[in-house]
């Protein structure tokens, strides 16, 4: 269980390194389009619910509250969906990670197989729509775990 939960850590470290350089080398960043979340922006904020709501409450939940025993793996060792809300540690990770997961999906981000349920958007939605869907999420979170994941994106980008 212990060597599960280090190599979760280790893979999670790892897709964390990768996410970071598959953002600086993404076609994203080379045409110039910030990644930023802007969870105080109204219009991008209401974009961001439709998106949400048709695109990701279906496992994510309606309220952000995910699925159930979501740290379990199921029977067939899938991860159930996490919550974005605080509960979860969607906000443990800066903007790039999270838009680079949600576009590319898991594999693509850390390079190698591992098995799991999340789709990626790329082709999907457009990267204003993933954005927009992310800053919903965040503009969701109570202002002190907004303020904590500034800073997380802030350290992960110097
Ligand atoms: C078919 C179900 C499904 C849909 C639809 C879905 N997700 Fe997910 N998502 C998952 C699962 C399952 C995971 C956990 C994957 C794992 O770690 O094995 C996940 C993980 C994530 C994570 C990582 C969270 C963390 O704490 O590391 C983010 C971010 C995310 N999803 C964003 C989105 C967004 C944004 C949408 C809509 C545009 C979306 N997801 C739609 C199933 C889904």
């Amino acid at each position: 269980m212990l060597t599960k939960r280090l190599l979760t850590i280790a893979i999670l470290g790892a897709a964390a390194i990768i996410g970071f350089v598959v953002y600086v080398t993404s076609p994203v960043e080379q045409a110039g389009v910030s990644n930023t979340l802007t969870p105080n922006d109204p219009s991008v904020v209401a974009l961001g619910k439709q998106v949400y709501t048709q695109n990701c409450a279906s496992c994510h939940g309606a309220n952000l509250e995910g699925q159930a025993n979501w740290r379990q793996r199921d029977p067939n060792g899938y991860l159930p969906a996490p919550p974005h809300d605080e509960t979860g540690h969607t906000w443990h990770h800066p903007d790039a990670y999270l838009f680079v997961m949600t576009k590319y999906g898991i594999e693509k981000m850390i390079g190698k197989a591992y098995p799991n349920n999340m789709p990626a958007y790329e082709g999907k939605l457009t990267d204003e729509e993933i954005i927009a869907a992310l800053s919903f999420i965040k503009s969701t979170w109570p202002k002190h775990i907004q303020q904590k994941h500034d800073a997380i994106t802030a350290q992960s980008s110097q």
